[in-house]
């Protein structure tokens, strides 16, 4: 849908940057600007900016960075449009619904209403007589009334023509209903419903668009559970079970289970703060979501083998997110279902205490390692104590550390300071690797970025980085720009885009302005400016800037000098030769 701009500038002018920000992350006023901690990347030092007065935002660590529009997009993970009625929503302000929608837009939301529509119709396909046995299926599993409601389970018939039947006579079309994978397709091209003769689980965004179902099969036959595939209103990856309802319930903590009976069963029992994944293995998108509702994550995952490897892999993806986690083990090799399903009326007591005494992750972690070890043998004591202190060596919180190597030395009878000392080896080489892993990653996006808004770079490799050393130096060490301006005309730059950089610092400077990053903002886009950001962050601190400077600016000066292949191909011998002079030159 087109959106007129002049609703977007009302838009952005309502919705100051620094309130929206702030609702997500805790900003502290740094000279002009705010900054924080970026919630786009794992950092403990904060280098998210946002400039109140510019009306932007920019991460140095990252390099993400853009407007408050962009921001929404991408915390909550919306499309343009989504994003500004998201905005609008919270400034008080209506979007204008033009005529014209945007294809993929307006499809997503046809499927948000044949979903909804097929929901009503499983729902009520329960209490018809052909979904008798669902219903029973649903009490043996010993749901009440009210969760079946709650949760809005339903029946999907055997025949497989009924709920496209019932839709088509709604007014969707067969594309639509294929699109929103309610429905496969025949070889003849009909379409006929995907779901038959299973117990429908809705699946409900946070907006409250049913976005797809599971249904679960009431017999033996695999696969036991068939689940929406991906659409464009259903991302497995980003959603989680029952979200809906345990976000308001959470107070700072969620469970996360596997299934979606262990959901049901365990909101049933009380506790409401349960989510699932939807059939996958915990993602990233998933953890920054749940990050957002809790800070505490109590993964009760199922205790077989299975269940004990995710639980492992899920807690390397919460882990870098800062959020506190603990392990609930339910005994006996059951699932969360099942524990309650079996203690009845003691169940949700029971499984309380199981909360109450659930160790944390790295207790996990520890025991687990333990495990695999006879400790009772020097050898594997030692080889135990060795990964046990790699282990601890990886977290970062020397009061977390200094317990566990106490627990450890008094439990395996050895001194002490002889973790630590194993500890603190461990823990130089895993900050080493780890810082030297950060700086390529930030190095290697950073520059990703650059060489997109810079397309010349690459025909002036060696020039464009004498280019960007020069902006950084003059930049970090605006005393030297008294002699390097008037020395440097623009012309020297030889990608535009830099020289457009210069040119603007140059410019400020004739004038008394300052030139930091912030105070050049309002002349750059977002992505020009998370690009500038990038050539600061790859050049550290020169010692020597003056003669650094005048290295650069003679590279510069030799590389305009150079022919390009082209013109060396078409130039006369004479040309050629001085060329040939000047390289010879250049090597002494
Ligand atoms: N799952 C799936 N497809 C399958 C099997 C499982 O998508 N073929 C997903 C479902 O989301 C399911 C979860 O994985 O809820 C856990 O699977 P599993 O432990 O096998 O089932 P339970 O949750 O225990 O289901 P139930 O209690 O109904 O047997
Ligand atoms: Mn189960």
């Amino acid at each position: 849908m087109a959106i007129p701009e002049e609703f977007i500038q009302e838009l952005k002018s309502r919705a100051d940057i620094a309130d929206v920000v702030g609702s997500y992350v805790k900003l502290k006023k740094v000279g002009r600007n705010l900054m924080g901690l970026c919630p786009f990347h794992n950092e403990k030092s904060p280098s998210f900016s946002v400039s109140s007065e510019n009306g932007f935002f920019h991460c140095f660590g990252c390099g993400v960075g853009g407007d408050v529009i962009t921001f929404i997009k991408q915390i909550e993970n919306l499309d343009y449009v989504d994003a500004v009625r998201f905005l609008a929503q919270r400034a008080g302000m209506t979007v204008p619904e033009g005529n014209r929608n945007d294809g993929l837009t307006q499809l997503r939301s046809r499927i948000y209403e044949a979903n909804r529509e097929a929901a009503r119709f499983y729902h009520k396909q329960l209490y018809s007589p052909e979904g008798r046995e669902a219903l029973a299926y649903l009490r043996g599993r010993q749901l009440t009334e009210k969760t079946i409601i709650h949760f809005g389970l339903g029946y999907s018939p055997k025949s497989r023509f009924e709920l496209v039947n019932h839709l088509k006579a709604k007014g969707f079309t067969n594309n639509e209903l294929i699109q929103a994978n309610l429905a496969n397709q025949s070889q003849r091209g009909n379409p006929f419903d995907r779901f038959s003769d299973r117990v429908m689980f809705p699946i409900i965004d946070l907006r409250g668009n049913v976005i797809g179902f599971g249904g679960r099969i009431m017999t033996d036959i695999k696969p036991k559970y068939l689940n929406t595939a991906e659409t464009p209103a259903f991302n497995k990856s980003r959603n989680l079970f029952a979200l809906q309802f345990a976000k308001n319930k959470a107070n700072g903590q969620l469970i996360l289970v596997e299934g979606y009976m262990d959901v049901i069963a365990l909101h049933q029992a009380g506790f409401e703060n349960a989510v699932a994944t939807l059939g996958t293995a915990l993602t990233q998108e998933q953890a920054t979501v749940i990050k957002r509702y809790c800070d505490e994550v109590v993964l009760c995952y199922d205790a077989d083998e299975a269940g004990q490897k995710a639980t492992t892999r899920a807690i390397s993806i919460l882990r870098p997110t800062g959020i506190n986690i603990k392990v609930v083990t339910v005994p006996s090799g059951k699932d969360p279902d099942e524990f309650m399903k079996s203690y009845g009326d003691q169940g949700p007591g029971r499984f309380r205490m199981l909360l109450e005494k659930s160790g944390n992750d790295v207790e996990f972690r520890l025991n687990k390692l333990r495990s695999r070890y006879n400790t009772d043998i020097t050898e594997q004591r030692v080889e135990f104590l060795t990964q046990a202190a790699r282990l601890i060596a990886g977290l970062d919180n020397s009061i977390e550390m200094d317990i566990y190597i106490s627990r450890l030395a008094s439990e395996l009878n050895v001194e002490k300071s002889a973790i630590k000392q194993q500890v603190r080896r461990f823990s130089r080489q895993h900050f080493r690797e780890a810082s030297q892993r950060e700086q390529r990653e930030i190095r290697a996006q950073m520059s990703a970025d650059h060489d997109r808004i810079n397309q010349e770079k690459r025909y002036h490799l060696r020039a464009a980085n004498a280019e960007e050393a020069l902006l950084a130096l003059l930049m970090t060490n605006p005393d030297i720009a008294a002699r390097i301006f008037p020395k440097l005309p623009a012309e020297q730059f030889m990608t535009s885009f830099n020289r457009k950089v210069y040119d603007t610092l140059k410019r400020r400077f004739d004038n008394g302005f300052d030139f930091t990053l912030t105070d050049i903002s309002g002349e750059f886009s977002n992505e020009e400016i998370s690009s500038i950001a990038g050539i600061l962050a790859s050049h550290p601190r020169e010692n020597h800037p003056e003669t650094a400077a005048s290295e650069y600016i003679q590279v510069l000066q030799e590389e305009s000098q150079r022919l390009t292949p082209e013109q060396l191909a078409q130039a006369d011998d004479a040309t050629i030769l001085e060329q040939l002079k000047m390289l010879k030159e250049k090597k002494k």
